[in-house]
């Protein structure tokens, strides 16, 4: 009986957190916009609601109560700076939301939280209803699935190319800092759907050894920057993908059902040698029942997104991985976990 109560109360207490779910987003999009982490972070010391106001142009009265949720959310703290007067510090948390930031996940957020990714999430209850594949809610939205709209949108092609690089740059180093061994004896790389090259990059530039190739459709290959050590390679992964001694998919295979993911892997097979080739998988395996895993949450809201925004994406668990690697030809393959939403999944033919 005890028990019922509590979890009445907890109940009535957790409503609220859906009630207003989407507050949490819209105003750390504003702290964003208006770059409240960047002028707190700068300022150095404790900084005044008064003197943030100024800095910003803001109007005081409302700043304040956006400031009292960060701060009630913790993303920022509170400190004394004399007797009467409190001012606002940075945390780790708030330095996620600087511009441009080592750890910046604000071009992450713009992006989810732009009308383009917003509106797909009106349609998730008919994406649910629906048999069979029919139009994505993103394209609902938008009219275009996700990678025509990117192709056919410039300034949204840019907003969505942002937050890769934020999380390449955040996953590459946790890939490098978890597994390098990963990468020994590799002396090539495709990175398949490897955008503007980031990854890659930050690859080539942690082993120098490796000769890099990056591959993707041609308008995200034309703005990858021109390096000595990385080809660009323009095409399309279900047709064909370079050869090289070791193909790499970071975020790309989830965007895709389980028969797509078997051809993309089988073309990947195709381009690596039999006897030492291998396929490195970036992407995050679902632990339905793991207690305790801090991270789990953010792989599941993951994979609603995918349901939202790609066509037929979907995020794998362990079982649903392995199907999918034994279909495409691969005989065996392991999963480290690194400091990331994504394990690395390394798979032999
Ligand atoms: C979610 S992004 C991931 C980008 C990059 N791997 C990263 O993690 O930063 C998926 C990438 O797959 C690319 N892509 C989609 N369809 C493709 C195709 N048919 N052939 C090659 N690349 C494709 C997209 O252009 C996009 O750059």
């Amino acid at each position: 009986m005890e028990v019922t109560i509590k979890e009445e109360a907890r109940a009535e207490i957790k409503i609220w957190n859906y009630v207003f779910g989407y507050a949490k987003i819209v105003v750390v999009k504003c702290a964003i916009e208006l770059g409240i982490a960047d002028v707190i972070e700068n300022y150095g010391s404790p900084m005044p609601l008064s003197e943030l106001a100024t800095a910003l142009r803001c109007e005081p009265s409302r700043l304040h109560r956006i400031m009292r949720f960060m701060v009630h959310d913790r993303i920022f703290k509170q400190e004394p700076i004399n007797q009467h007067t409190v001012g606002f510090s940075s945390t780790p948390l708030s330095r996620c939301l600087i511009k441009g930031g080592e750890k910046s996940m604000a071009a992450f957020i713009l992006l989810m939280s732009s009308p383009n990714c917003l509106a797909p999430w009106h349609s998730l209850s008919a994406r649910v209803l629906e048999t069979g594949n029919n139009i994505s809610p993103f394209e609902v939205a938008n009219g275009k699935d996700l990678w025509s709209y990117a192709e056919a949108n410039p300034d949204f092609r840019e907003l969505f190319n942002n937050p890769m690089d934020c999380d390449a740059r955040l996953t590459v180093q946790a890939t490098i800092e978890g597994c390098p061994e990963v990468f020994d004896r590799v002396e090539s790389l495709v990175d398949v759907g490897g955008c503007n090259g980031t990854a890659l990059s930050l690859l080539v530039k942690a082993f120098p050894w490796i000769r890099g190739i990056n591959f993707d459709l041609p308008h995200a290959v034309a703005v990858a920057p021109k390096s000595d050590s990385i080809e660009n390679v323009e095409g399309d992964m279900f047709m064909s993908i370079p050869n090289a001694d070791a193909a790499f998919l970071m975020w790309v295979l989830h965007d895709w059902d389980d028969e797509e993911c078997i051809k993309i892997l089988k073309k990947c097979r195709e381009a690596i040698p039999e006897d030492k080739g291998k396929v490195i998988i970036v992407e995050a395996v679902l632990e339905e029942d793991k207690e305790g895993d801090e991270l789990g949450v953010a792989r599941l809201m993951l994979d609603t997104a995918t349901m939202v925004i790609t066509n037929k994406g979907r995020e794998r668990t362990l079982k649903e991985w392995s199907y999918v690697l034994r279909q495409s030809g691969f005989t065996r393959f392991n999963v480290k976990p690194i400091r990331a939403v994504q394990s690395v999944i390394e798979a032999y033919p």
